[in-house]
Protein backbone atom coordinates (compact mmCIF):
# COMPACT_ATOMS: atom_id res chain seq x y z
CA UNK A 1 0.00 0.00 0.00
CA UNK A 2 2.01 3.19 -0.91
CA UNK A 3 1.99 6.26 1.80
CA UNK A 4 -1.10 7.87 1.03
CA UNK A 5 -1.77 11.95 1.48
CA UNK A 6 -5.36 12.34 1.59
CA UNK A 7 -7.13 15.32 0.17
CA UNK A 8 -10.46 16.08 1.70
CA UNK A 9 -12.12 18.13 -1.05
CA UNK A 10 -14.32 21.05 1.02
CA UNK A 11 -15.09 22.33 -2.84
CA UNK A 12 -12.87 24.09 -4.40
CA UNK A 13 -12.00 24.15 -8.22
CA UNK A 14 -8.29 23.50 -7.30
CA UNK A 15 -8.79 19.93 -5.51
CA UNK A 16 -7.77 18.15 -8.33
CA UNK A 17 -4.83 19.92 -9.08
CA UNK A 18 -3.75 19.46 -5.55
CA UNK A 19 -3.45 16.06 -5.97
CA UNK A 20 -1.71 16.50 -8.94
CA UNK A 21 1.16 18.84 -7.45
CA UNK A 22 1.27 16.04 -5.11
CA UNK A 23 1.77 13.22 -7.85
CA UNK A 24 4.93 15.90 -9.06
CA UNK A 25 6.12 15.23 -6.15
CA UNK A 26 6.21 11.69 -6.44
CA UNK A 27 3.30 10.68 -3.65
CA UNK A 28 0.46 8.96 -3.96
CA UNK A 29 -2.86 11.63 -3.11
CA UNK A 30 -6.06 10.47 -3.00
CA UNK A 31 -9.25 12.72 -3.22
CA UNK A 32 -12.29 12.23 -0.55
CA UNK A 33 -15.35 13.98 0.63
CA UNK A 34 -15.17 15.83 3.17
CA UNK A 35 -17.55 13.68 5.43
CA UNK A 36 -14.97 10.96 5.44
CA UNK A 37 -14.15 9.35 8.89
CA UNK A 38 -11.02 9.56 10.83
CA UNK A 39 -11.50 5.74 11.18
CA UNK A 40 -12.02 5.43 7.59
CA UNK A 41 -9.02 6.99 6.51
CA UNK A 42 -7.07 5.20 8.45
CA UNK A 43 -7.82 2.10 6.42
CA UNK A 44 -4.49 3.24 4.04
CA UNK A 45 -0.95 3.84 5.29
CA UNK A 46 -1.75 7.48 5.75
CA UNK A 47 0.78 10.04 6.38
CA UNK A 48 -1.13 13.49 5.82
CA UNK A 49 -4.18 15.41 5.46
CA UNK A 50 -4.96 18.25 2.85
CA UNK A 51 -8.31 20.55 3.39
CA UNK A 52 -8.72 22.27 0.15
CA UNK A 53 -10.08 25.56 -0.01
CA UNK A 54 -13.98 25.74 -0.57
CA UNK A 55 -16.75 28.45 -1.47
CA UNK A 56 -18.37 28.55 1.62
CA UNK A 57 -17.83 30.76 4.84
CA UNK A 58 -17.07 28.55 7.95
CA UNK A 59 -19.31 30.74 9.90
CA UNK A 60 -22.18 29.95 7.55
CA UNK A 61 -24.77 27.24 9.40
CA UNK A 62 -24.73 24.57 7.06
CA UNK A 63 -20.20 25.18 6.71
CA UNK A 64 -19.21 21.97 5.40
CA UNK A 65 -16.82 20.38 8.16
CA UNK A 66 -14.42 17.66 8.64
CA UNK A 67 -14.53 15.09 11.04
CA UNK A 68 -13.24 16.55 14.38
CA UNK A 69 -11.56 13.32 15.33
CA UNK A 70 -8.83 14.17 12.46
CA UNK A 71 -7.25 16.88 14.36
CA UNK A 72 -6.67 13.83 17.33
CA UNK A 73 -5.29 11.25 14.72
CA UNK A 74 -1.18 12.93 15.06
CA UNK A 75 -1.35 12.80 11.25
CA UNK A 76 0.23 16.69 9.86
CA UNK A 77 -2.57 18.35 8.26
CA UNK A 78 -2.44 21.57 6.20
CA UNK A 79 -5.27 23.61 5.98
CA UNK A 80 -5.86 25.84 2.64
CA UNK A 81 -7.93 28.95 2.85
CA UNK A 82 -11.07 27.89 3.34
CA UNK A 83 -8.92 24.89 5.00
CA UNK A 84 -7.02 27.55 7.13
CA UNK A 85 -10.13 28.73 8.09
CA UNK A 86 -11.56 25.66 9.47
CA UNK A 87 -9.01 25.86 12.45
CA UNK A 88 -11.09 28.52 13.51
CA UNK A 89 -13.24 25.44 15.20
CA UNK A 90 -9.98 24.96 17.64
CA UNK A 91 -9.97 26.58 20.71
CA UNK A 92 -8.72 30.03 21.45
CA UNK A 93 -9.65 31.04 17.74
CA UNK A 94 -11.45 33.77 16.73
CA UNK A 95 -13.14 33.75 12.88
CA UNK A 96 -13.87 37.52 11.46
CA UNK A 97 -16.61 37.02 8.43
CA UNK A 98 -16.36 38.99 5.13
CA UNK A 99 -19.16 38.79 2.72
CA UNK A 100 -16.91 38.58 -0.41
CA UNK A 101 -15.02 36.54 -1.55
CA UNK A 102 -11.92 37.31 -3.91
CA UNK A 103 -8.64 35.86 -5.52
CA UNK A 104 -5.71 37.95 -6.20
CA UNK A 105 -1.76 38.54 -5.99
CA UNK A 106 0.02 39.24 -2.91
CA UNK A 107 3.78 39.08 -1.41
CA UNK A 108 4.11 36.81 1.56
CA UNK A 109 6.91 37.50 3.57
CA UNK A 110 8.92 35.19 6.11
CA UNK A 111 9.07 36.11 9.60
CA UNK A 112 9.53 32.96 11.51
CA UNK A 113 11.67 30.05 10.36
CA UNK A 114 9.34 26.66 9.82
CA UNK A 115 10.05 23.47 8.40
CA UNK A 116 6.74 24.20 5.92
CA UNK A 117 8.74 27.40 4.37
CA UNK A 118 12.53 26.02 4.70
CA UNK A 119 14.70 26.90 1.62
CA UNK A 120 12.03 29.68 0.46
CA UNK A 121 13.23 33.01 -0.04
CA UNK A 122 11.98 36.03 2.37
CA UNK A 123 9.41 37.60 -0.15
CA UNK A 124 7.60 35.69 -2.84
CA UNK A 125 4.76 36.09 -4.78
CA UNK A 126 1.65 34.29 -3.65
CA UNK A 127 -2.08 33.99 -4.98
CA UNK A 128 -4.51 34.79 -2.34
CA UNK A 129 -7.55 33.70 -1.68
CA UNK A 130 -9.43 36.65 0.31
CA UNK A 131 -12.10 36.10 2.29
CA UNK A 132 -13.19 35.46 6.32
CA UNK A 133 -10.43 36.89 8.33
CA UNK A 134 -8.85 34.45 11.30
CA UNK A 135 -8.22 37.81 13.51
CA UNK A 136 -6.81 35.12 16.77
CA UNK A 137 -4.68 32.13 16.68
CA UNK A 138 -6.05 29.10 17.89
CA UNK A 139 -4.43 27.95 21.41
CA UNK A 140 -0.97 26.77 20.73
CA UNK A 141 -0.42 28.40 16.76
CA UNK A 142 2.10 31.42 15.69
CA UNK A 143 2.27 32.64 12.42
CA UNK A 144 4.92 32.50 10.36
CA UNK A 145 4.25 34.32 7.15
CA UNK A 146 2.27 37.49 6.22
CA UNK A 147 1.01 39.36 3.08
CA UNK A 148 -0.35 42.54 2.58
CA UNK A 149 -3.74 41.87 3.78
CA UNK A 150 -3.30 38.88 5.64
CA UNK A 151 -0.91 38.93 9.00
CA UNK A 152 -1.87 35.15 9.70
CA UNK A 153 -0.81 34.09 5.53
CA UNK A 154 0.65 30.91 7.25
CA UNK A 155 0.86 29.70 10.93
CA UNK A 156 1.51 26.43 12.33
CA UNK A 157 0.89 24.34 15.49
CA UNK A 158 4.77 22.55 14.64
CA UNK A 159 3.68 20.30 17.96
CA UNK A 160 0.50 19.15 16.48
CA UNK A 161 1.54 19.29 13.11
CA UNK A 162 -1.08 21.03 11.88
CA UNK A 163 -0.55 24.19 9.22
CA UNK A 164 -2.34 26.61 7.55
CA UNK A 165 -1.85 29.36 4.57
CA UNK A 166 -4.63 31.78 3.23
CA UNK A 167 -3.09 31.43 -0.24
CA UNK A 168 -3.08 28.87 -3.00
CA UNK A 169 0.35 26.72 -3.04
CA UNK A 170 -1.24 24.31 -5.79
CA UNK A 171 -1.54 27.22 -8.67
CA UNK A 172 0.78 28.29 -10.85
CA UNK A 173 1.01 31.94 -9.61
CA UNK A 174 1.87 31.12 -6.54
CA UNK A 175 6.00 31.32 -6.49
CA UNK A 176 7.51 28.34 -4.50
CA UNK A 177 4.29 26.32 -4.29
CA UNK A 178 5.82 23.41 -5.18
CA UNK A 179 8.66 24.12 -2.74
CA UNK A 180 6.42 24.55 -0.08
CA UNK A 181 4.37 21.26 -0.79
CA UNK A 182 7.21 19.28 -1.02
CA UNK A 183 8.59 20.73 2.13
CA UNK A 184 5.24 19.46 3.79
CA UNK A 185 5.34 16.06 2.17
CA UNK A 186 8.78 15.55 2.81
CA UNK A 187 9.99 16.72 5.80
CA UNK A 188 6.34 17.06 8.24
CA UNK A 189 4.73 14.23 6.31
CA UNK A 190 8.33 11.86 6.40
CA UNK A 191 7.16 10.25 2.64
CA UNK A 192 9.97 8.66 0.83
CA UNK A 193 8.68 9.92 -2.33
CA UNK A 194 7.43 6.40 -3.27
CA UNK A 195 4.51 6.82 -6.09
CA UNK A 196 5.21 6.95 -9.61
CA UNK A 197 2.98 6.70 -13.30
CA UNK A 198 4.17 3.25 -13.15
CA UNK A 199 2.33 2.79 -9.75
CA UNK A 200 -0.88 4.14 -11.54
CA UNK A 201 -0.40 2.69 -14.27
CA UNK A 202 0.04 -0.72 -12.18
CA UNK A 203 -3.41 0.43 -9.85
CA UNK A 204 -5.19 1.12 -12.84
CA UNK A 205 -4.75 -1.95 -14.66
CA UNK A 206 -5.49 -4.35 -11.27
CA UNK A 207 -8.70 -1.60 -10.88
CA UNK A 208 -9.62 -2.36 -14.48
CA UNK A 209 -9.06 -6.32 -14.24
CA UNK A 210 -11.14 -6.15 -11.30
CA UNK A 211 -14.14 -4.66 -12.45
CA UNK A 212 -14.40 -6.17 -15.74
CA UNK A 213 -13.98 -9.73 -14.64
CA UNK A 214 -14.39 -11.89 -18.17
CA UNK A 215 -16.74 -9.21 -19.33
CA UNK A 216 -16.12 -7.04 -22.54
CA UNK A 217 -15.36 -3.16 -22.90
CA UNK A 218 -16.05 -1.37 -26.19
CA UNK A 219 -14.11 2.02 -26.78
CA UNK A 220 -14.35 4.22 -29.78
CA UNK A 221 -10.40 5.02 -30.58
CA UNK A 222 -10.32 7.92 -32.27
CA UNK A 223 -6.61 8.00 -33.33
CA UNK A 224 -5.59 10.77 -30.62
CA UNK A 225 -4.04 10.51 -27.39
CA UNK A 226 -6.67 10.16 -25.22
CA UNK A 227 -8.13 7.09 -26.62
CA UNK A 228 -5.00 5.70 -27.39
CA UNK A 229 -3.85 5.52 -24.01
CA UNK A 230 -7.06 4.36 -22.53
CA UNK A 231 -7.07 1.18 -25.43
CA UNK A 232 -3.57 0.38 -24.50
CA UNK A 233 -4.34 0.63 -20.18
CA UNK A 234 -7.33 -1.38 -20.86
CA UNK A 235 -5.89 -4.21 -23.72
CA UNK A 236 -2.95 -4.65 -20.82
CA UNK A 237 -5.55 -5.25 -18.48
CA UNK A 238 -7.72 -7.31 -20.42
CA UNK A 239 -6.37 -8.03 -23.80
CA UNK A 240 -8.98 -9.57 -26.06
CA UNK A 241 -11.75 -8.78 -24.42
CA UNK A 242 -11.31 -5.17 -25.32
CA UNK A 243 -12.91 -4.48 -28.63
CA UNK A 244 -11.81 -1.02 -30.24
CA UNK A 245 -13.92 0.50 -32.52
CA UNK A 246 -12.62 3.27 -35.52
CA UNK A 247 -15.21 5.13 -37.55
CA UNK A 248 -14.16 6.00 -40.40
CA UNK A 249 -16.68 8.90 -41.12
CA UNK A 250 -15.21 10.19 -44.35
CA UNK A 251 -14.20 13.53 -42.65
CA UNK A 252 -10.59 12.53 -41.57
CA UNK A 253 -7.19 14.02 -42.28
CA UNK A 254 -4.85 12.16 -45.38
CA UNK A 255 -4.39 8.12 -44.64
CA UNK A 256 -5.98 8.46 -40.81
CA UNK A 257 -7.35 5.43 -41.19
CA UNK A 258 -4.43 3.12 -42.65
CA UNK A 259 -2.18 4.82 -39.79
CA UNK A 260 -4.60 4.01 -36.79
CA UNK A 261 -5.01 0.54 -38.33
CA UNK A 262 -0.82 0.04 -39.05
CA UNK A 263 0.04 1.45 -35.12
CA UNK A 264 -2.61 0.28 -33.10
CA UNK A 265 -4.04 -3.48 -35.18
CA UNK A 266 -0.35 -4.15 -36.78
CA UNK A 267 1.72 -2.76 -34.31
CA UNK A 268 0.07 -2.81 -30.96
CA UNK A 269 -1.99 -5.69 -31.61
CA UNK A 270 -5.00 -4.18 -30.64
CA UNK A 271 -8.61 -6.03 -31.35
CA UNK A 272 -9.85 -3.28 -33.82
CA UNK A 273 -13.02 -2.65 -36.21
CA UNK A 274 -12.85 -0.29 -38.41
CA UNK A 275 -16.55 0.97 -39.46
CA UNK A 276 -16.73 2.05 -43.14
CA UNK A 277 -19.26 4.93 -43.04
CA UNK A 278 -18.15 8.18 -44.99
CA UNK A 279 -21.00 7.52 -47.19
CA UNK A 280 -23.81 7.92 -44.35
CA UNK A 281 -22.29 11.17 -43.18
CA UNK A 282 -21.49 12.70 -46.35
CA UNK A 283 -24.97 12.15 -47.41
CA UNK A 284 -26.40 13.74 -44.69
CA UNK A 285 -23.93 16.28 -44.42
CA UNK A 286 -25.20 17.21 -47.79
CA UNK A 287 -26.55 20.95 -48.26
CA UNK A 288 -25.93 21.47 -44.68
CA UNK A 289 -23.92 24.43 -43.59
CA UNK A 290 -24.38 25.56 -40.46
CA UNK A 291 -21.48 24.78 -37.74
CA UNK A 292 -23.53 23.50 -34.89
CA UNK A 293 -25.83 21.39 -37.36
CA UNK A 294 -22.75 19.85 -38.84
CA UNK A 295 -21.75 18.89 -35.29
CA UNK A 296 -25.27 17.84 -34.26
CA UNK A 297 -25.64 15.46 -37.50
CA UNK A 298 -22.35 13.92 -37.14
CA UNK A 299 -22.96 13.39 -33.57
CA UNK A 300 -25.77 11.24 -34.24
CA UNK A 301 -24.83 9.33 -36.77
CA UNK A 302 -21.47 8.13 -35.13
CA UNK A 303 -23.97 7.15 -32.15
CA UNK A 304 -25.99 5.02 -34.87
CA UNK A 305 -22.80 3.32 -36.61
CA UNK A 306 -21.04 2.72 -33.20
CA UNK A 307 -23.97 1.11 -31.92
CA UNK A 308 -24.45 -0.82 -35.04
CA UNK A 309 -20.79 -2.17 -34.91
CA UNK A 310 -21.59 -3.06 -30.82
CA UNK A 311 -24.31 -4.97 -31.78
CA UNK A 312 -22.00 -7.04 -34.36
CA UNK A 313 -19.66 -7.59 -30.95
CA UNK A 314 -22.02 -9.90 -29.36
CA UNK A 315 -22.77 -8.73 -25.47
CA UNK A 316 -21.10 -5.90 -24.19
CA UNK A 317 -20.89 -4.63 -20.44
CA UNK A 318 -18.35 -1.79 -20.09
CA UNK A 319 -17.40 1.03 -22.52
CA UNK A 320 -14.85 2.61 -22.18
CA UNK A 321 -13.80 6.81 -22.87
CA UNK A 322 -10.92 9.02 -22.52
CA UNK A 323 -12.37 11.66 -20.91
CA UNK A 324 -9.83 13.61 -18.90
CA UNK A 325 -10.71 15.77 -15.67
CA UNK A 326 -10.66 18.74 -17.38
CA UNK A 327 -13.65 17.45 -19.72
CA UNK A 328 -15.08 16.16 -16.28
CA UNK A 329 -18.30 18.15 -14.47
CA UNK A 330 -16.84 18.15 -11.50
CA UNK A 331 -18.76 17.05 -8.94
CA UNK A 332 -17.97 16.43 -5.33
CA UNK A 333 -21.55 16.29 -3.86
CA UNK A 334 -21.14 19.74 -2.49
CA UNK A 335 -23.81 21.95 -3.03
CA UNK A 336 -23.13 24.94 -4.73
CA UNK A 337 -19.84 23.84 -5.32
CA UNK A 338 -18.70 26.37 -7.96
CA UNK A 339 -16.34 23.72 -10.17
CA UNK A 340 -19.66 21.83 -10.60
CA UNK A 341 -20.53 24.21 -13.35
CA UNK A 342 -17.58 25.76 -14.94
CA UNK A 343 -17.31 23.32 -17.61
CA UNK A 344 -19.62 20.52 -19.42
CA UNK A 345 -18.22 18.82 -22.27
CA UNK A 346 -19.13 16.33 -25.49
CA UNK A 347 -17.26 13.88 -23.95
CA UNK A 348 -19.42 13.51 -21.06
CA UNK A 349 -22.09 11.60 -21.21
CA UNK A 350 -23.94 10.59 -24.74
CA UNK A 351 -23.32 6.99 -25.68
CA UNK A 352 -24.14 5.21 -22.34
CA UNK A 353 -27.23 6.50 -21.01
CA UNK A 354 -28.70 4.78 -24.88
CA UNK A 355 -26.82 2.36 -24.60
CA UNK A 356 -26.83 1.05 -20.83
CA UNK A 357 -23.15 0.31 -20.62
CA UNK A 358 -21.47 1.00 -17.54
CA UNK A 359 -18.47 3.63 -17.96
CA UNK A 360 -14.93 3.18 -17.53
CA UNK A 361 -13.12 6.32 -17.74
CA UNK A 362 -9.24 5.39 -16.25
CA UNK A 363 -8.01 8.61 -17.36
CA UNK A 364 -10.83 11.14 -15.36
CA UNK A 365 -8.31 12.12 -12.53
CA UNK A 366 -5.60 12.82 -15.11
CA UNK A 367 -4.36 15.67 -17.03
CA UNK A 368 -3.15 16.08 -20.29
CA UNK A 369 0.38 15.94 -19.48
CA UNK A 370 -0.15 13.24 -17.46
CA UNK A 371 -1.84 10.79 -19.55
CA UNK A 372 1.39 11.65 -21.79
CA UNK A 373 3.54 10.51 -19.10
CA UNK A 374 1.29 7.78 -18.75
CA UNK A 375 0.95 6.53 -22.41
CA UNK A 376 4.72 6.86 -22.36
CA UNK A 377 4.54 4.51 -19.38
CA UNK A 378 2.69 2.33 -21.65
CA UNK A 379 5.13 1.96 -24.56
CA UNK A 380 2.76 4.45 -26.98
CA UNK A 381 4.46 5.53 -29.68
CA UNK A 382 5.58 9.63 -29.65
CA UNK A 383 4.03 10.30 -32.80
CA UNK A 384 0.47 9.22 -31.25
CA UNK A 385 1.95 10.96 -27.93
CA UNK A 386 2.38 14.17 -28.81
CA UNK A 387 -0.33 14.59 -31.73
CA UNK A 388 -1.78 18.16 -31.48
CA UNK A 389 -5.47 18.35 -30.93
CA UNK A 390 -8.47 17.61 -33.69
CA UNK A 391 -11.84 17.78 -33.41
CA UNK A 392 -14.12 15.09 -33.09
CA UNK A 393 -16.52 16.45 -36.43
CA UNK A 394 -12.94 16.20 -38.05
CA UNK A 395 -12.60 18.09 -41.53
CA UNK A 396 -16.09 19.30 -41.77
CA UNK A 397 -15.64 21.80 -39.53
CA UNK A 398 -12.55 22.90 -41.31
CA UNK A 399 -14.36 23.21 -44.46
CA UNK A 400 -16.45 26.75 -44.35
CA UNK A 401 -20.00 26.00 -45.71
CA UNK A 402 -20.72 22.50 -47.74
CA UNK A 403 -18.97 20.24 -47.35
CA UNK A 404 -17.99 18.20 -50.53
CA UNK A 405 -15.92 15.13 -51.54
CA UNK A 406 -13.89 18.07 -53.69
CA UNK A 407 -13.49 20.05 -50.81
CA UNK A 408 -12.26 17.25 -48.71
CA UNK A 409 -9.84 16.00 -51.43
CA UNK A 410 -8.35 19.84 -51.63
CA UNK A 411 -7.94 19.93 -47.89
CA UNK A 412 -6.87 16.72 -47.10
CA UNK A 413 -4.02 17.57 -49.74
CA UNK A 414 -3.43 20.73 -48.35
CA UNK A 415 -3.57 19.95 -44.83
CA UNK A 416 -0.94 16.92 -45.72
CA UNK A 417 1.37 19.72 -46.85
CA UNK A 418 1.04 21.56 -44.33
CA UNK A 419 1.66 19.05 -41.50
CA UNK A 420 4.78 17.76 -43.70
CA UNK A 421 6.46 20.95 -43.48
CA UNK A 422 6.03 21.96 -39.65
CA UNK A 423 7.26 18.71 -38.69
CA UNK A 424 10.00 18.82 -41.40
CA UNK A 425 11.18 22.23 -39.58
CA UNK A 426 10.86 21.07 -36.00
CA UNK A 427 7.23 23.15 -35.19
CA UNK A 428 5.07 20.19 -34.41
CA UNK A 429 5.82 19.50 -31.10
CA UNK A 430 5.74 23.57 -29.76
CA UNK A 431 2.20 24.16 -31.49
CA UNK A 432 -0.66 23.72 -30.17
CA UNK A 433 -2.31 23.34 -33.34
CA UNK A 434 -1.55 23.76 -37.15
CA UNK A 435 -3.89 22.89 -39.85
CA UNK A 436 -5.61 24.03 -43.14
CA UNK A 437 -9.14 25.53 -43.42
CA UNK A 438 -10.95 25.34 -46.55
CA UNK A 439 -12.33 28.45 -47.37
CA UNK A 440 -15.45 28.01 -50.54
CA UNK A 441 -14.30 31.12 -51.91
CA UNK A 442 -12.68 31.72 -55.57
CA UNK A 443 -10.15 33.72 -56.40
CA UNK A 444 -8.14 35.33 -59.48
CA UNK A 445 -4.62 34.23 -60.08
CA UNK A 446 -2.17 33.55 -63.20
CA UNK A 447 -0.48 29.88 -63.45
CA UNK A 448 1.93 30.09 -66.56
CA UNK A 449 -0.06 32.20 -68.95
CA UNK A 450 -3.22 31.07 -68.01
CA UNK A 451 -5.67 32.68 -65.25
CA UNK A 452 -6.80 30.87 -62.57
CA UNK A 453 -10.36 30.81 -60.90
CA UNK A 454 -9.54 28.97 -57.73
CA UNK A 455 -10.07 28.10 -53.86
CA UNK A 456 -8.31 29.46 -50.88
CA UNK A 457 -6.22 27.73 -48.23
CA UNK A 458 -5.99 29.52 -44.82
CA UNK A 459 -3.62 28.50 -42.14
CA UNK A 460 -4.28 28.17 -38.62
CA UNK A 461 -1.29 28.15 -36.57
CA UNK A 462 -1.38 28.70 -33.00
CA UNK A 463 0.07 28.70 -29.64
CA UNK A 464 -1.96 27.41 -26.37
CA UNK A 465 -1.15 26.17 -23.19
CA UNK A 466 -4.93 24.85 -22.72
CA UNK A 467 -7.32 25.72 -25.69
CA UNK A 468 -9.18 28.40 -23.90
CA UNK A 469 -6.87 31.08 -24.73
CA UNK A 470 -4.65 31.10 -27.61
CA UNK A 471 -2.31 33.52 -29.98
CA UNK A 472 -1.25 32.93 -33.22
CA UNK A 473 2.49 31.86 -34.28
CA UNK A 474 5.05 33.88 -34.93
CA UNK A 475 6.65 31.27 -37.33
CA UNK A 476 9.81 32.39 -39.67
CA UNK A 477 8.59 33.96 -43.18
CA UNK A 478 11.14 31.54 -44.83
CA UNK A 479 8.53 28.55 -43.33
CA UNK A 480 5.24 30.40 -44.29
CA UNK A 481 6.32 30.66 -48.07
CA UNK A 482 7.14 27.24 -48.58
CA UNK A 483 3.82 26.04 -47.31
CA UNK A 484 2.60 28.01 -49.46
CA UNK A 485 4.07 27.73 -52.80
CA UNK A 486 4.03 24.03 -52.16
CA UNK A 487 0.03 24.07 -51.39
CA UNK A 488 -0.35 26.18 -54.52
CA UNK A 489 1.90 24.17 -56.60
CA UNK A 490 1.02 20.93 -55.33
CA UNK A 491 -3.00 21.06 -54.09
CA UNK A 492 -4.83 21.17 -57.79
CA UNK A 493 -8.01 23.98 -57.28
CA UNK A 494 -5.92 26.20 -55.03
CA UNK A 495 -4.55 29.36 -55.73
CA UNK A 496 -4.23 31.36 -52.91
CA UNK A 497 -2.94 30.39 -49.07
CA UNK A 498 -3.80 33.50 -46.40
CA UNK A 499 -2.26 33.45 -42.98
CA UNK A 500 -4.84 34.03 -39.74
CA UNK A 501 -3.60 36.10 -37.40
CA UNK A 502 -6.35 36.45 -34.99
CA UNK A 503 -5.67 35.38 -31.29
CA UNK A 504 -8.66 33.71 -29.71
CA UNK A 505 -10.32 35.08 -27.61
CA UNK A 506 -12.00 36.86 -29.30
CA UNK A 507 -11.50 34.20 -32.29
CA UNK A 508 -11.91 30.88 -31.64
CA UNK A 509 -9.68 28.05 -32.66
CA UNK A 510 -11.26 26.71 -35.73
CA UNK A 511 -13.05 28.38 -38.33
CA UNK A 512 -16.41 27.05 -37.35
P1 LIG B 1 -12.17 26.52 -30.36
O1 LIG B 1 -12.38 26.48 -31.83
O2 LIG B 1 -13.45 26.54 -29.58
O3 LIG B 1 -11.47 25.15 -30.01
O4 LIG B 1 -11.23 27.62 -29.94
C1 LIG B 1 -10.87 24.81 -28.79
C2 LIG B 1 -10.32 23.41 -28.91
O5 LIG B 1 -11.39 22.47 -29.06
C3 LIG B 1 -11.31 21.79 -30.31
N1 LIG B 1 -12.68 21.70 -30.80
C4 LIG B 1 -13.42 20.59 -30.78
N2 LIG B 1 -13.13 19.35 -30.35
N3 LIG B 1 -15.31 18.64 -30.98
C5 LIG B 1 -14.09 18.37 -30.47
O6 LIG B 1 -13.84 17.22 -30.11
C6 LIG B 1 -15.68 19.86 -31.43
O7 LIG B 1 -16.80 20.08 -31.89
C7 LIG B 1 -14.67 20.89 -31.33
N4 LIG B 1 -14.64 22.21 -31.65
C8 LIG B 1 -13.43 22.68 -31.34
C9 LIG B 1 -10.40 22.63 -31.16
O8 LIG B 1 -9.72 21.85 -32.16
C10 LIG B 1 -9.44 23.22 -30.14
O9 LIG B 1 -8.42 22.31 -29.79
Amino acid sequence: MPETIAVLDFGSQYTQLIARRIRECKVYSKIYNYRISANDLQQVDLRGIIFSGGPQSVLAPDAPKPDPALFELGIPILGICYGLQLFSTLPGAQLEHSENREYGPGTLTIHEQSLLLEGMPNKARVWNSHGDRLVKLPNGFRAIASTENADFAVIENSERQLYGLQFHPEVSHTQEGAALLNNFLYKICACSGDWSMQDYKQQAIDLIRNTVGNQKVILGLSGGVDSAVVALLIHQAIGNQLACIFVDNGLCRLRERENVQKEFQEHLGLNLRVAEASEQFLSQLKGVTDPEQKRKIIGKIFIEVFEQEVSQIGEVNFLAQGTLYSDVIESSGIDGNPAAVIKSHHNVGGLPDKMRLKLIEPLRSLFKDEVRLLGKELGLSDIILNRQPFPGPGLAVRILGEVLPERLAILRQADAVLDQEIRAAGFYEKLWQSFAVFLPIRTVGVMGDDRTYDYVIALRIVESEDAMTADWARLPYDLLQSISNRIINEVSGVNRVVLDISSKPPSTIEWE
